[in-house]
Parts: structure tokens; sequence; C-alpha cells
């Protein structure tokens, strides 16, 4: 029996011969990061809640961060419906001391961390530069790059002291090309970049993987999408199906970087 054909049904009917060890290792396979804790960042919607989902799926208790309560529950209802674990923790990426309640909290609670993903962001699609508000500027680049930084200064240390861990941080192909009337998005994408393969860097030592996923436009609520194929566009679950690539991988494995396009220009 081929263990791809057996995972989308239950067991036990599917593989009524397999002895305890080959059923724990199919189990495994289902869940294969059981046991572990995520904080998922922006996991009320769009893409975030997408990637709390998959983490879910995958086994991982998952935290869900955000500012709007109201959509956090529908995340965590979701997951709870599908069987998956899952707490809801408020906070305000902008806002250090929030992120450091939140780490606290993990923390009290669970006692490790096992994966971040600083997925938190807003958009600006609309001004040329010099036409920007400075409070725009302000509010793109203190949730899309500070938030990322805060995140990761609260939440680091949770890894380091257990010398293991995945930071995944979710940029944008805005922040490897030049976007007209984006730049401060852009900046912000681009110095995500550029804090990642540092951070990765620092944190290698300490057995901790930093990555940063770059992904094309996806059908979401942070950016019109005018003239696109709704069809062709990439969706938020492609986006948590390379998240849930990232988190599974071999120990001695380390992929740094995934530029994610879509198949056909939408
Ligand atoms: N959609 C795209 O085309 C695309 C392409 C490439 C990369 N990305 C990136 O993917 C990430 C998610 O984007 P999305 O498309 O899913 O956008 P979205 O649908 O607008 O969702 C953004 C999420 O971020 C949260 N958020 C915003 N500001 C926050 C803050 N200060 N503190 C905590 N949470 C905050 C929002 O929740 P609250 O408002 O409730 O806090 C929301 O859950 C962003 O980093 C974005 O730059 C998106």
């Amino acid at each position: 029996m081929r263990i791809a054909e057996t995972l989308d049904v239950p067991l036990r009917a599917a593989a009524p011969n397999l002895n305890h060890k080959e059923t724990a290792f199919l189990m495994d396979t289902r869940q294969p990061i059981a046991g572990q804790v995520a904080v998922v960042t922006g996991a009320g919607r769009g893409i975030g809640a997408a990637i709390a989902r998959k983490l879910a799926a995958l086994g991982a208790t998952t935290v869900l961060c955000g500012r709007t309560q109201t959509s956090l529950d529908e995340t965590a209802r979701a997951i709870v419906d599908s069987g998956g674990k899952t707490e809801v923790i408020p906070c305000d990426v902008t806002i250090l001391h929030q992120l450091e309640y939140a780490a606290a909290r993990v923390d009290s609670t669970f006692g490790r961390l096992d994966i971040l993903v600083n997925n938190a962001g807003v958009g600006g699609f609309k001004d040329p530069l010099h036409n920007l508000p400075p409070e725009d500027w302000d509010r793109i680049l203190n949730t899309n790059l500070r938030g990322v930084y805060y995140a990761i200064r609260a939440f680091a240390p949770l890894m380091i002291r257990a010398y293991s861990g995945h930071i995944v941080n979710i940029s944008s192909l805005a922040g490897k090309n030049a976007l007209p009337n984006g730049a401060a998005y852009a900046a912000s994408k681009w110095g995500l970049n550029g804090l990642t393969y540092s951070v990765a860097e620092e944190l290698r030592g300490h057995n901790i993987r930093v990555s940063v996923i770059c992904p094309g436009s996806v059908e979401t609520e942070l950016s019109p999408h005018t003239g696109k194929d709704p069809n062709k566009m990439l969706q938020p679950d492609d986006v948590a199906h390379v998240v849930g690539m990232l988190v599974t991988q071999a120990t001695q494995s380390f992929a740094s970087e995934i530029l994610l396009r879509p198949t056909q220009k939408p």
C-alpha cells in the first residue's frame, strides 16, 4: 500500500493489516508537527487564516494573533471544527508590550514555541511616494517591518532556550521588484527580506531556521485585483502550503527563501 493513498481516509479502514509501529508512522505522517506550538500573526483573515488552519491541520497547537477578536474567533472556530487545537491572543504587532505579553502567555500556557509566522501586514498601493502621507508611511513600515522585529524580539528567546525553531516571514515579490505607487510597501518588504537573511545567520547557531516567502498577488482583501482573473491568482492556501513545507523539512534541511508565483499570469 502506498502511504500517500492512505492520508485522507481513516487509518484503520485504510490499512487494517498494519502493526502499531506502521500505524504510528502513518499518524506521524498525517500530523507531522503534532505536539508543537505555532504562533501566526494576522491570523484573522486572508493568508494568515489559511496558514493557521494549515499548521493546525498538520498537528500544531496554533496561537492566533491579530487586532480583531471577532475575526480571530472565526479562524479559531474553523480550526476547532476540523479537530485542531488553537488559542486566541489578540495583539497589535506595532506595540511591543502586547507581543511581550503574548510571548509570556505562550510560555506560561504551553512552555514552548516551535513556529513563529510573521504574516501580519498592511498594503498601500495608491500614491507615488511624494504624495504619500507620513502617517501612511509609518503605518506600513511599523506593521510590515518593525512589527516583525518586535515579534522576533518577543518570541525568539523561547526558541533559543529550546535550541530549536522555525521563523517564517511573509514578504512579497514586491520585496524583490519595483512597485510604482507602492514604494513604502516595497521598502517594507525589501527591508523584511534583508532582516530575514541577517536574522537567519544570527539564529542559525541556535538551530533556528529563519526563512522568507515572497508571494506574488494573492486573492485577499489586501489590495484591489481589478482586471485579474481570480482563477489564475494565487490563493491563501497556496502560501499556507509552502509554510507547511518549510516547517516539515528534515532537521538538516533549510530552505531559506521561496519565491511563489502563479503558474499563469492572472
Ligand atoms: N495579498 C497579496 O497579494 C499578498 C502578496 C504578497 C504578500 N502578502 C503579504 O501577506 C501578508 C498577509 O496579507 P493578506 O493578503 O492576507 O492581507 P489581509 O487579508 O489584509 O490580512 C492582513 C492581516 O494582518 C492583520 N494585521 C494588520 N495589521 C496588524 C497589526 N498591526 N497587528 C496585528 N495584525 C495586523 C489583519 O488583522 P487585523 O486588521 O484584525 O489586525 C489581517 O488579519 C501580508 O504581510 C502581506 O504583505 C500579500
